[in-house]
């Protein structure tokens, strides 16, 4: 078994980092002989998408030198998430949306051929049989069933581009209100449910 852990927050010890970093420990304890593999977006080069992206289009064996070197990153990433059973991706909220450094990582993952293909039917997600944990942090609040819901551009554009490569099985672990007094509680709160998330996974893979 594989988990891949992603970080996108800018800071070394931020929120979402000590829980993704809780999320793994308590994955460890229940995969004795699994192995994490730690993607770290602050510290991976990306390269910018730019008209050379459209060597993605190319068959693999009739690219140029150049065109692989352009590519290898995104090869390496998009390998890391196809071997992985568990995704856990750390996601601090930046104006009302994801980092940037998680846009890029984004940009480099969704890649016709690799991880979508087009067929009579659209665009098919050719990841399957992965779950996905997605915990989020935020300085305010943005709970479903109110006003400020509409402003959490966060999950609903996850659970669609993930989606959209087929990756559907999503749970969020929100934790909110860190600028506020009550963050303490609310970062408790998130932890607590990151256990019961990773034991509720292990009876479904039994399950599977
Ligand atoms: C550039 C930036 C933009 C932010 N935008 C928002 C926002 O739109 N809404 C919000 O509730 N909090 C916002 N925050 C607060 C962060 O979501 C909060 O500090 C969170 O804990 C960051 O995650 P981290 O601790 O994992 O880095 C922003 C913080 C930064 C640095």
């Amino acid at each position: 078994m594989k988990l891949l852990q992603i970080d996108s927050s800018a800071r070394p010890s931020s929120v979402t980092r000590r829980l993704t970093a809780k999320f793994a420990e308590e994955w460890r304890k229940n995969h004795p002989d699994g192995e994490v593999i730690h993607r770290d977006l602050s510290a991976t080069a990306f390269p910018l998408i730019t008209d050379d992206w459209n060597a993605t289009r190319i068959e693999d064996s009739k690219l140029t030198p150049a065109q692989r070197s352009y590519l290898s990153t995104s090869d390496e990433l998009i390998e890391e998430l196809k071997v992985a059973d568990t995704v856990v991706i750390g996601a601090p909220m930046y104006n009302f949306s994801i980092p940037s450094l998680l846009k890029a990582w984004i940009d480099q993952i969704v890649r016709i051929g690799k991880t979508l293909a087009y067929g009579p039917n659209g665009p098919q997600g050719l990841l399957t049989r992965k779950r996905v944990v997605i915990i989020t942090s935020r300085g305010g609040a943005y709970e479903k069933g109110t006003p400020r819901e509409a402003f959490d551009f966060q999950e609903p554009y996850m659970r669609h581009i993930l989606g959209f490569i087929g990756l559907t099985d999503i749970t969020f672990i929100h934790a909110e209100n860190q600028a506020r007094e009550e963050a303490t509680a609310f970062f408790a709160a998130a932890a607590e449910r990151i256990g019961g998330i990773v034991i509720d996974q292990n009876q479904q893979v039994a399950t599977l």
